[in-house]
């Protein structure tokens, strides 16, 4: 049997992609002995999904938000980063019951086409195969190269990384710890906080739910000022951040996840924006895909790290495709606890 989560309509403007009015799981008969096949193509069934903030954007009316992500037509599948194994193959690099790194679909199984073969690649025998959608996968390459190439920090300076048990932030804080910065975390629970300090080892982290005010929690845990603040939420956290930085301090920014299910008209007015210009800082936006030459560079930094347990990486398993929607509208509530993942 397929299933598949269709698309259905987007939320209202601003609204959080509700599970059961923005998807629909739908069920259908598919015989994996006789899929229509290509030379070349290859049909995997997915074991598990990435489900990431980054797809909110293609739900997006692009008259109100303009994207670089490409609209999602209703009544289509999502494209995402999976973990797969191959059913059936017409192709001599893949063999039945290879386990792939792949790009696929919201779905149980896909027939992996031509333009999409060049993203195929085996997952290395010894290693924990979600972390290819983690630490060795976009997260991670996001996390190395904002901390390599944008953030380009100096031992002992002091770095912020906000959503810091969330895929990214999780790779790039202990990165930043490796690297002999002091790194202060935050999140959205206790529970969180205490795993930042207790099992990633991070100097300090707060919670930025109960904070009575995010500047002071900023100068509390930075008395000497910030050089460098990781930015992966924009808003309100953005805007304390920017009080507190040191003269030159750097803010690579990677994503504004606290804006993303905002009506347009709603979303955070930035106050302390006069701060680049008082305190010379740089605020640099960018995406992992312009990185993707430094994949192999990353990898061979991280999976020692994963192996010899100097680098953790928490998963928050959503047991079942059916419930997919329900996590993807988690990622946006405190839900989640770590890199979300669907085991289909
Ligand atoms: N530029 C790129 O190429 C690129 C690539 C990957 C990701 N990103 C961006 O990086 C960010 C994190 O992605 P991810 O994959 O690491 O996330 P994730 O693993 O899916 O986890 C979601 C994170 O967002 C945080 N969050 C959700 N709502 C929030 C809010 N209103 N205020 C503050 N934090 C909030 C959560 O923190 P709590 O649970 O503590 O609330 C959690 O840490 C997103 O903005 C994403 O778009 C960018």
């Amino acid at each position: 049997m397929q299933t598949q989560i269709v698309y259905l309509k987007p939320p209202a403007d601003g609204a959080l992609p509700d599970p059961t009015g923005t998807f629909k799981v739908v069920q259908s008969p598919f015989d994996t002995a006789a899929t229509d096949h290509q030379p070349g193509e290859v049909l995997v069934e997915n074991l598990y999904l990435s489900i990431d903030p980054y797809h909110r954007f293609g739900l997006y009316d692009p008259a109100v938000t303009r994207s670089q992500f490409p609209v999602t037509a209703p009544g289509t599948v999502i494209s995402t980063y999976g973990v797969s194994r191959v059913v059936r193959s017409a192709n001599p690099d893949y063999a039945m019951g290879d386990l792939l790194y792949s790009w696929v679909r919201w779905e149980r199984f896909t027939i992996v086409d031509t333009p999409n073969l060049q993203y195929l690649q085996k997952v290395k025998a010894g290693i924990d195969p979600v972390h290819y959608l983690g630490p060795l996968g976009t997260p991670g390459l996001t996390a190395y190269a904002g901390i390599t190439q944008v953030a380009r920090p100096r031992s002992g300076e002091t770095i912020v990384v906000s959503a810091t048990t969330g895929a990214v932030g999780m790779v790039a804080s202990q990165l930043a710890k490796a690297l002999g910065l002091r790194v202060v975390g935050m999140a959205g629970s206790d529970e969180k906080v205490r795993y930042l300090v207790d099992e990633l080892g991070l100097d300090a982290a707060f919670n930025y739910r109960t904070a009575a005010s995010l500047e002071e929690a900023l100068k509390e845990h930075c008395p000497d000022g910030i050089d460098i603040f990781f930015d992966l939420v924009g808003g309100e956290i953005l805007d304390a951040a920017l009080t507190q930085m040191k003269l030159g301090g750097r803010i690579p920014s990677a994503g504004m996840v606290s804006q993303y299910n905002l009506p347009h008209d709603k979303r955070y007015g930035l106050k302390n924006l006069h701060s680049i210009v008082g305190m010379d800082i740089t605020i640099q936006s960018y995406r992992s895909a312009s990185w993707e030459h430094l994949f192999a560079e990353m990898r061979a930094e991280f999976e020692p790290r994963l192996s010899d347990g100097t680098m953790t990486f928490k998963t928050h398993v959503v047991e079942g495709l059916e419930n997919l929607p329900a996590g993807f509208y988690g990622l946006f509530t405190g839900q989640s606890f770590g890199k979300t993942v669907v085991k289909v």
